[in-house]
């Protein structure tokens, strides 16, 4: 992994990353022409992205909440009446806080701010955590100029925490550092099943760059010993439970399957 700088008004941010991340740091460099890495952090005109480098490669994966699917979604995705918002319990005028365990590229914590839920993420990997830290900050900026009051609201529900949920779970919040959530989300990586050539770009690079998490089972069971109501977890459709627990109920979509396990009724 390196970081690429196309762009000279994020040099500093550039510099940054590359100390923070201890990589390389390269400036005016075209992806496509390296074959010494396979990975780079690339700041362009649009932001920082995470592109796969060399020849013929696949587009550049961001953390994207002002334009594209994600805001889309947020426009016209269907609001309380989607999966996840009825996977979490959203009936009443309750807001739930939710500990987004797994954060990723926050595309589910999103959705979740957009309904209206405070929702604290996670994100222990660190390319993965600068991504979503820099999609954020853009966003924000991005919110304030085009006056987006909605835009504006969604974010301000959402904080990113550079850290592994398991040690959270088991220390600040064990010791009552913290507020127990009302819901934790869980979505762990899952072993990749289909052939490499077929697998959406995005879940490609996560699973070179991330890799499984294969303590996920332990994290269900801290999860469920800290939260005040329910714990949901995402899989794919026809994946095992994690740890084969039962869950109390499981909602299926098109994509994906939510295990719920339910411990309070939520108000
Ligand atoms: C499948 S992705 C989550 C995608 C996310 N739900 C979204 O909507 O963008 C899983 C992410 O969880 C992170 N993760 C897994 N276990 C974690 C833990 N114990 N603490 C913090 N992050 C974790 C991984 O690094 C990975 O980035």
């Amino acid at each position: 992994m390196i970081v690429i700088c196309n762009n000279a008004a994020f040099s500093t941010e550039a510099e940054r990353l590359a100390e923070k991340l201890s990589l390389p740091l390269e400036n005016d460099l075209d992806p496509r022409l390296i074959d010494y890495e396979t990975y780079a952090l690339v700041f362009d005109d649009v932001g920082l992205g995470l592109q796969a480098l060399g020849q013929k490669v696949p587009g550049i994966i961001r953390a994207d909440f002002v334009s594209g699917s994600v805001n889309h979604r947020r426009q016209f995705g269907g609001g309380k009446g989607q999966l996840i918002a009825k996977a979490v319990g959203l009936k009443s005028a309750f807001r739930p806080f939710v500990l987004d365990a797994t954060a990723g590229l926050g595309k589910d914590a999103f959705v979740l701010a957009t309904l209206g839920c405070r929702v604290q993420m996670h994100e222990r990997n660190p390319v993965v955590h600068a991504l979503l830290e820099h999609g954020l900050k853009s966003a924000r900026q991005a919110a304030l100029e085009l006056g987006d009051t909605e835009l504006i609201t969604a974010l301000a529900l959402m904080t990113l925490m550079p850290i592994d949920s398991l040690s959270y779970l088991q220390q600040d919040l064990a010791k009552g550092a913290e507020d127990t959530p009302d819901v934790i989300y869980l979505d762990p990586m899952f072993p990749e099943r289909q052939k490499a050539a077929s697998v959406k770009k995005e879940m490609k690079a996560f699973h070179e760059v991330v890799g499984e998490d294969n303590d996920a089972e332990q994290l269900l069971t801290l999860a469920l010993a800290n939260v005040n109501y329910r714990v949901l977890v995402k899989r794919p459709r026809k994946a095992p439970t994690i740890d084969q627990r039962t869950p109390s109920y499981q909602m299926e979509g098109k994509a994906a399957r939510y295990d719920i396990y339910t411990l309070k009724k939520m108000p």
